[in-house]
C-alpha cells in the first residue's frame, strides 16, 4: 500500500494529497484510504500528476462506473471524458456559477475527476463548498422546517436552445429538447457514507420548491443558494499543469471562476455515477 501524505487546505473541506502517482495500478488498500479521504474531506487535490485520458478514467472506474454527460459531447475517443476548453476570447467558462453536476438527473453523480492540461498564467482558480457544514451552522428551527421539503432541478437553463452552456464556443452541446426534464429531490440530502446531513439545492439547477407559492419558494431558495456557499464554507483551489482534484458532489459545490480573458485553459473531466438521492 502507498502511505498518502492527506493535508487539508481549509479549516472547513479540501486536502492536498501526496506521495502518490495515479498514472500506477492502485490497490485496493491505497483506493480505500483515498476512499477515505474523500468522503472526510469532500474533495481532494493531487498535483504534479501525467495522466492520458485511459489512465485517468481509470482511476475513476476504481470508485465506480464512469457517467456520460447528457447534454455535452464527450471527446470522440471517449465519450465519458469532457473536454473543458475556454478559448481566450470566451465570454462564459463551463462551471461558471456555483453548482454539483447533473443534479437535474434523478440518478446525479457521486462525484467527478478534474485534471489540469492549460491553464493561465494566473486565474482560473476553483471555489468548492461544504454543504454539510453550510446545513450545521443552520438553526435547528431552520433544519426542522428543510428537512422533508422536496426541490424540483432541470437543466433548462443551461442547456436549452440558447442557455448559459450552449454559448461557449469551445463546448459541443447535445439534446437540447430534453433539458428542460424535471427531476425532484430532498431539499436535505443524507450522505450515503458519512452519514451527514447536507443542503441539495444549487443555483443552476434548482428552480422550485415543491408545494411552496412562487415567491414563497424564491424567497426560501435565494436564502439557501447564498447561504451556502458562503465564504466560512469554502476553500479555493489554484491549478497547476498536471493537477487533478477529484470532488463528491453529494456534499460539494464547486464554482470555475473565469477572471482570466484573453487566455486559454484546458481541463479534463470525467464523472462517477451515482445513486438516487434521500
Ligand atoms: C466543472 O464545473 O466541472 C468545471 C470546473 C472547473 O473547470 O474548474
Amino acid at each position: 500500500m502507498v502511505q498518502l501524505d492527506v493535508e487539508p487546505i481549509s479549516g472547513v473541506l479540501g486536502a492536498v494529497v501526496c506521495g502518490i502517482d495515479l498514472a500506477e495500478p492502485l490497490d485496493e488498500a491505497t483506493v480505500e484510504a483515498i476512499r477515505l479521504a474523500f468522503v472526510t474531506h469532500h474533495v481532494l487535490f493531487f498535483r504534479d500528476q501525467d495522466l492520458d485520458a485511459e489512465q485517468q478514467m481509470a482511476f475513476g472506474r476504481r470508485f465506480g462506473e464512469l457517467d456520460e454527460h447528457p447534454f455535452v459531447y464527450g471527446t470522440d475517443e471517449h465519450p465519458e471524458v469532457l473536454d473543458i476548453l475556454t478559448m481566450p476570447d470566451d465570454v462564459l467558462n463551463f462551471g461558471g456559477g456555483w453548482h454539483a453536476d447533473v443534479t437535474f438527473l434523478p440518478e446525479p453523480d457521486l462525484g467527478s475527476i478534474l485534471f489540469a492540461i492549460d491553464v493561465p498564467a494566473a486565474g482560473g482558480d476553483t471555489l468548492f463548498a461544504n454543504q454539510h457544514a453550510a446545513y450545521d451552522a443552520l438553526s435547528d428551527t431552520m433544519k426542522g422546517m428543510l428537512d422533508g421539503l422536496v426541490a424540483v432541478h432541470s437543466a433548462g437553463s443551461q442547456y436549452q436552445e440558447g442557455g448559459i452552456s450552449t454559448r461557449s464556443q469551445a463546448m459541443r452541446t447535445k439534446n437540447a429538447d430534453l433539458a428542460a426534464n424535471e427531476v425532484q429531490h430532498p431539499v436535505v440530502r443524507t450522505h450515503p457514507e458519512n452519514g451527514r446531513k447536507g443542503l441539495y439545492v444549487n443555483r443552476a439547477f434548482t428552480s422550485r420548491i415543491r408545494g411552496l407559492r412562487r415567491n414563497e419558494s424564491e424567497a426560501l431558495l435565494g436564502f439557501l443558494f447564498d447561504h451556502a456557499v458562503h465564504e466560512r464554507f469554502t476553500c479555493r483551489f489554484r491549478w497547476e499543469r498536471g493537477s487533478l482534484a477529484m470532488w463528491d458532489n453529494r456534499s460539494v459545490q464547486h464554482f470555475a471562476l473565469h477572471d482570466y480573458a484573453g487566455q486559454r485553459r484546458q481541463m479534463r473531466r470525467i464523472t462517477i455515477c451515482g445513486d438516487v438521492p434521500s
